[in-house]
């Protein structure tokens, strides 16, 4: 079982280059299932997900190969319509797959993705716009086993939440339908408009992705082509975080500052100067941080859920009460536990956790419940005094390239064993 040592505190400076993001690979992977020739995907991360969604594609018959940081899929001989049980139980975003091989299968058999650390996973929104759209599914013993009796169809489709798998998943199989879809109260994260920009690289016809309606007009072919994916702003945030808590200046490169907007003024409220450039940001952290009044977790354009566990670790030694709320994940305070363990002083009641900034955090031995949980514990560990040990890694590997090596390279004390 290997671990990350961190002997604190530690001081950061330089500048970091920012990966591909996750959370646009993953959908980007399983849209060029649709296309009739290769794609190719530069800037992809080397990720434990990113690496899952290859088995996945390999095993639908794609032949899909990897060199540094460029994914090349070529889906012409794509045949099978399942996905092993194993496979989506190693990642539940594998239900990412499920518009993509029913919309050039015309079938799909797939397990239910039930629950995962951050509580239950329902999937109702997802399958009730496959149904509308002409697509019949069962459920069964926690199986899903999807056909299209007659053809894929366009719908009008009313979200209840904005979800972005569901929206994805519409939108993938939408963009080769019969007629035309329309998505409102769809998602309007990033990833949303990255995935609509690859589709119509591929001669699909989508608009209004990032608005709150997106219009589809099905077409009969997709063919591949050549996409970059858009930098990871969770990873960003995080960066941000590490640098803030640790009284740090550095620089975060290879970003888009707009798809940080929402975070942005929390590190501003903290008593960061933060320098914003076209593809960097620059954050130069006091000595001391202010408190956060209220960081509620929103649907983009807000505060993203997946940025709340590192922020939160990083108003531990604030000055003052910051006080969260946790609106999108029921079970997203995982890392509260582990926090209290460096001498956090935390409380959570239901949704909201109200964190009493201390003096001071001590290293402890500690384990990540998941991905972005075990970020948090990496940024408090960084800034704890003495030695942080952090167990369950392989949560942060889905999210986080070479997270010890990247940390060391602006002076971190930090190492896996
Ligand atoms: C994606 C991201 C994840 C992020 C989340 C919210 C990927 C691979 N993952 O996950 O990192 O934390 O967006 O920004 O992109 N819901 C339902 N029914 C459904 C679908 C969702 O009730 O059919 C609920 C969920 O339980 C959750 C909320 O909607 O409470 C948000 O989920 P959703 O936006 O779908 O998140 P994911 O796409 O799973």
């Amino acid at each position: 079982m290997s671990k990350l040592f961190i002997h604190g505190p530690n001081h950061l400076e330089g500048e970091i280059a920012i990966h591909g993001a996750k959370n646009s690979t993953l959908p980007l992977m399983a849209a060029a299932l649709l296309c009739e020739s290769r794609c190719v995907l530069h800037n992809c991360p080397n990720l434990s997900d990113v690496d899952t969604s290859l088995k996945i594609l390999r095993h639908l018959g794609c032949r899909v190969t990897r060199s540094g940081s460029d994914v090349f899929i070529d889906p012409t001989d794509a045949g099978n319509s399942d996905i092993p049980d194993l496979l989506m139980r190693e990642m539940r975003s594998s239900i990412i797959f499920l518009g993509a091989i029913i919309g050039r299968m015309n079938r799909a058999t797939l397990s239910f993705p039930g629950g995962c650390e951050l509580g239950p996973r329902p999937i109702d929104l997802h399958l009730s716009a496959l149904r509308k759209m002409g697509v019949a599914i069962d459920e069964d013993h926690g199986c899903l086993d999807c056909s299209v009796p007659e053809e894929i169809r366009g719908a009008g489709i009313n979200l209840s939440f904005p979800s972005v798998g569901a929206t994805e998943n519409i939108m993938i199989a939408a963009s080769r339908a019969n007629g035309v879809t329309m998505i409102g109260n769809a998602a309007r994260e990033p990833e949303i408009v990255d995935l609509a920009d690859f589709l119509n690289k591929c001669g699909a016809s989508i608009r209004g992705a990032g608005e709150g309606t997106i219009v589809i007009e099905g077409v009969k072919h997709l063919h591949g082509c050549e996409h970059r994916v858009i930098p990871d702003r969770i990873t960003a945030a995080t960066y941000l975080a590490a640098a803030a808590i640790t009284g740090s200046t550095l620089t975060i490169a290879d970003v888009i500052p707009g798809h940080l907007a929402p975070v942005i003024p929390l590190f501003e409220e903290a008593g960061c100067k933060l320098d914003v450039m076209e593809r960097k940001i620059m954050i130069s952290a006091p000595k001391r941080l202010n408190r956060l009044k209220s960081v509620r977790t929103m649907p983009y354009p807000g505060f993203p859920t997946d940025a709340q566990a590192p922020v939160m670790a990083m108003t531990t030694l604030a000055s003052g009460t910051s006080i969260f709320v946790e609106n999108i994940f029921e079970s997203r305070y995982k890392h509260v536990g582990e926090l209290l363990r460096l001498g956090a002083g935390i409380k959570v009641e239901g949704r909201v956790a109200v964190v009493e900034g201390v003096e001071r955090l001590s290293g402890a031995p500690v384990e990540a419940a998941d991905l972005r949980g075990g970020a948090a514990l990496v940024v408090a560990g960084l800034a704890a005094q003495g030695d942080t040990e952090i167990t369950g890694l392989k949560h942060l590997d889905r999210g986080y390239e070479n997270i010890e090596q990247r940390l060391a390279a602006l002076g971190a004390d930090v190492r896996r064993v």
